[in-house]
């Protein structure tokens, strides 16, 4: 990770399909923060770590793939939320694995404590690690983990 040259790094923020709903969306199990209520906290804590945030949400499977290409080589890893293509999507998981982004895994919910569909993650096997069930603080303890994962690589 290129601390210290002039460069900043980046990291990704790549979430998935019917989390643009989140405020809204299920609040029992998904909480009553926005999207954009997260990024903004997310903003502090880059800032604090001193580094960049790309955010980006999609509900396609597609276009989180074709997000991933356009990264790689530009950002330095990523936190992803991939919704429900955490439990279905392969091609995502070769998007990361294609692209060698590093990547940290986060779910609002304990996919572990809910339907069984849900307790698989096809993501999981390739991330740094995973973050679930700690509702929106999650995405910070994701990006603290990540940018502490990458830093130890250098
Ligand atoms: C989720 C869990 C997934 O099972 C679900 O499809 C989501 C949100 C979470 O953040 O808890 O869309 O990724």
């Amino acid at each position: 990770m290129a601390e210290g040259s002039r460069q900043s790094v980046i990291i990704g923020l790549l979430n998935g399909p019917n989390l643009n709903l989140l405020g809204t969306r299920e609040p029992a199990i998904y909480g009553t923060d926005t999207l954009a209520d997260i990024v903004q906290r997310l903003e502090g804590v880059v800032r604090e770590l001193g580094v960049e945030l790309r955010a980006v949400q999609a509900n396609g499977e597609g276009t989180l793939i074709d997000t991933l290409h356009a990264w790689r080589g530009e950002v330095a890893g990523v936190v992803v939320n991939a919704g429900a293509y955490t439990h279905t999507s392969l091609a995502l998981r070769d998007a990361f694995t294609a692209t060698s982004l590093p990547f940290v895994e986060i779910h609002l919910s304990n996919i572990y404590a809910r339907e069984p569909e849900r307790r698989h993650s096809l993501l999981a096997s390739a991330a740094i690690g995973m973050v679930c069930g700690l509702g929106a603080s999650g995405y910070e303890f994701a990006l603290r983990g990540l940018v502490t994962a990458l830093r130890a690589k250098r």
